[in-house]
């Protein structure tokens, strides 16, 4: 099934508006890098590779318009602060020699099916770790929505489904923005693949009734000793799976490695509005001025991680991503 989180054409960037699906499938037109920034911070794209690139086109519109690179990258950079796919193809997009439309359009190109290739070789090397009839438990979109296309750690699924592999997933609603709820049962249901969605808070029962063979997630961004940033509930999958004795994965494209940053605790963590969980699609929940906390993200220690699957093969603890890094340059 083919599903594109944005399109280029003509001079501009289209975009399938998230925030609308399942429900309504409505895509809208950027037309400057502004415009971009502003769809990254609001949510209309999400997923770390996506908004890597988004950006990327956001850095063409920039050029196309003869705006200053810095002034874009810095207001690019600002929308979003966790995942490190959205700096990573800044910085690229910064290191070419020539900053103009033709030599950027070409670069967010390559950065965009760059992305799928990567997926494609995730999903293949994944699939070595996924039984015939596993049963496997997901947490937020890692899918094409939140990629190039056919995903990260939805990609894996992906693959082996085509492999005629009669998987079942479970899918974690991902409470407050419903990503799982909303968009990998979407993405699931257009694949034919078996599912169920579930409460976040039914994980642990469901692993211990022994219904889970094993979890698969995504990544925002992994510290150099594995530690993994991801959907705010990641961590504590892994937690209950280290307790079930059920493998935890984390799948991710290489370019959500940051070989900068030594350990987890250095990731900075995105908080967003109150509004998210104190209320439901716009239906308030809580009680007026009702204090909250909000973090988008939670970091995983790579000691939780089974394994991280990549483009590059899949790697098994201790981490040393810093070296992995310098190896591939
Ligand atoms: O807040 P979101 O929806 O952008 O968060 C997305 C995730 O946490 C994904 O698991 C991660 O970006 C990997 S997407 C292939």
């Amino acid at each position: 099934v083919n599903i594109k989180p944005m399109e280029w054409a003509g001079g501009q960037l289209n975009m399938l508006d998230q925030r609308l699906l399942p429900l309504r499938e409505e895509w809208i037109t950027l037309r400057s890098w502004e415009e971009v920034a502003e769809a990254i911070r609001t949510m209309v794209v999400r997923g770390a590779p996506a908004i890597g690139i988004a950006a990327a086109y956001g850095m063409v519109l920039a050029a196309r318009d003869g705006v200053e690179r810095e002034v874009a990258r810095q207001g690019l950079a600002a929308s979003r602060p966790t995942a490190v796919n959205l700096f990573w193809a800044l910085d690229r997009i910064c290191s070419l020699p020539e900053w103009s439309f033709e030599r950027v359009f070409k670069e967010a190109r390559e950065i965009e099916l760059e992305d799928l290739q990567c997926n494609l070789a995730i999903g293949h090397h994944g699939n070595d770790l996924i039984e015939p009839d596993a049963r496997i438990l997901t947490v937020c979109n890692t899918g094409s929505l939140a990629t190039a296309g056919h995903g990260t750690a939805l990609g894996v699924i992906r693959t082996a489904h085509y492999e005629g592999k009669e998987l079942f997933v479970y899918a974690c609603e991902t409470r407050p923005r419903l990503q799982g709820l909303k968009l990998t049962a979407w993405e699931l249901q257009k694949e034919g693949i078996p599912f169920q969605s579930i409460a976040d808070s039914a994980a642990a029962s469901l692993m211990r009734a022994g219904k889970v063979d094993l979890v698969i997630a995504g990544a925002d961004r992994i510290a150099a000793n594995g530690d993994t940033a991801n959907k705010i509930g990641t961590y504590s999958l892994a937690v209950l799976a280290k307790h079930h004795g059920i493998p935890f994965y984390i799948a991710a494209p290489t370019s959500t490695l940051d070989p900068t940053i030594a350990t987890g605790d250095l990731i900075p963590i995105e908080e967003r509005s109150c509004e998210e969980i104190t209320h439901i699609e716009g239906v308030q929940m809580a009680p007026t001025d009702c204090a909250t906390f909000n973090p988008a993200f939670d970091v995983t220690p790579g000691d939780l991680i089974t394994a991280i699957i990549t483009d590059e093969g899949i790697f098994r603890g201790p981490y040393n991503f810093a070296r992995v890094e310098a190896a591939a340059r």
